[in-house]
């Protein structure tokens, strides 16, 4: 519920700033109603928001999936400021991070334990309000603490898609991986497979993204715009291919190359969402009997994964994020991104 006129006050009170979205091209700061915690709930004050592709997509009304008016917000760094009996590890003070996603608990994916895939998902800030504004209320369940700064919590959410990814793709130690697409849900799966000790290959056509992977964990980067992409991945793999190709763009000639350039019984996995239909050899799924995977958002455990890894300091934090503004500076971020996408790689609202 959105009013204005309305002076925003502190928790306690009825009204909080927040980032509105009124329609496609139009954000403004707005005053909401505060949110109230219910049963298992858990309140924060919301300190730090990342940004992301999806973000932008619902700021241009791109996203299907929104309808506005609507709040966007589904990267979060919070400080508790009001408890639950139910949570009692979640504690006053503590700076945390969520997951952003709903779990219906009765669909198919939900029964078999995928609730990452949940059919009825609604994920903050698409098909429900988000946390850019002044104070969330999470339930305790959807909370992850950690020994983190709030920059640090606030990539955490980004960096899961692409660790499921890998994790779907079986990623070990010895495997050879090749991650098409180095942008912001690229970038995680890089990082997670460099993690798991696999030898990574970072493809991407631009130098900025290639360089960020390098840093993320790429053994091997391949600017697949200059140099032909068939000949440096048998270079690179004694001439089988991958064992693993990740395909986190989304346009039908990567969705191809990936079943084309991977290993004979090797792993496709696609994060990309494509938006025209593809067309296949399937001869080829059969012929080198490929395991074709699809991965969306991600589990507890995916969250658990990342703040490992970014507890051990294995991630170029300070070079990710490339602009950070107040949420009186956000309305105008977002014009200027969606003016220039290639400008920017992340954008955070630090809400002090
Ligand atoms: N499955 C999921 O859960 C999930 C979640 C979020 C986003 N997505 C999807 O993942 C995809 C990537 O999202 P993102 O936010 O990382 O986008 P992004 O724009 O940040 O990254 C895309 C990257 O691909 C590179 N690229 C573009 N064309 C290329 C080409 N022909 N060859 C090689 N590299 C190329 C770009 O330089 C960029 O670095 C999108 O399709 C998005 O819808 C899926
Ligand atoms: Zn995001
Ligand atoms: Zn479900």
């Amino acid at each position: 519920m959105t009013k204005r006129g309305s002076a925003p006050v502190r928790i306690g009170a009825t009204w909080m700033k927040a980032l509105a979205m009124r329609k496609p091209g139009e954000a403004r700061v707005e005053t909401v109603t505060d949110p109230v915690a219910a049963h298992g709930d858990v309140l924060l004050k919301v300190r730090r928001i990342g940004l992301c592709g999806s973000d932008l997509n619902s700021f241009r009304g791109r996203n299907p999936m929104v309808s506005y008016p609507r709040i966007p917000g589904h990267e979060v760094a919070g400080t508790i400021v009001e408890a639950s009996a139910l949570h009692p590890h979640l504690t006053v003070g503590m700076d945390v991070t969520l997951s952003p996603y709903t779990e219906c608990g009765k669909c198919a994916s939900c029964l078999r334990g995928r609730s990452n895939a949940c059919q009825f998902n609604e994920t903050l800030g698409v098909q429900r309000d988000g946390a850019l504004a002044e104070y969330i209320a999470v339930p305790g369940g959807k909370i992850y603490t950690a020994n983190l700064s709030l920059k640090d919590l606030c990539l955490v959410e980004p960096l899961t898609v692409g660790f499921h990814a890998v994790a779907r793709g079986r990623v070990a130690a010895g495997d050879t991986v090749a991650i098409i697409g180095c942008g912001g849900v690229g970038l995680g799966a890089v990082a997670a497979s460099g993690f798991r000790g696999a030898r990574t290959i970072g493809v991407d056509v631009d130098d900025a993204k290639l360089h960020l992977a390098r840093r993320a964990g790429a053994a091997e980067v391949i600017h697949s715009g200059r140099e032909d992409l068939h000949a440096r991945l048998q270079e690179l793999t004694g001439g089988r291919g991958p064992d693993a190709i990740i395909e986190a763009i989304g346009l039908p000639q990567t969705f191809r190359a990936a079943v084309e350039e991977v290993a004979f019984t090797g792993r496709v996995v696609y994060i990309g969402y494509a938006k025209e239909p593809v067309a296949y050899e399937t001869r080829l799924f059969v012929q080198k009997e490929l395991d074709i995977l699809g991965s969306r958002n991600a589990l507890p455990e995916d969250f658990r994964q990342v703040i490992a890894m970014l507890e051990a300091e294995r991630f170029p934090v300070e070079e990710a994020v490339s602009h950070t503004v107040s949420l009186d500076e956000a309305p105008a971020a977002l014009n200027a991104w969606s003016a220039n996408p290639a400008a920017f790689s992340k954008i955070m609202v630090d809400l002090g």
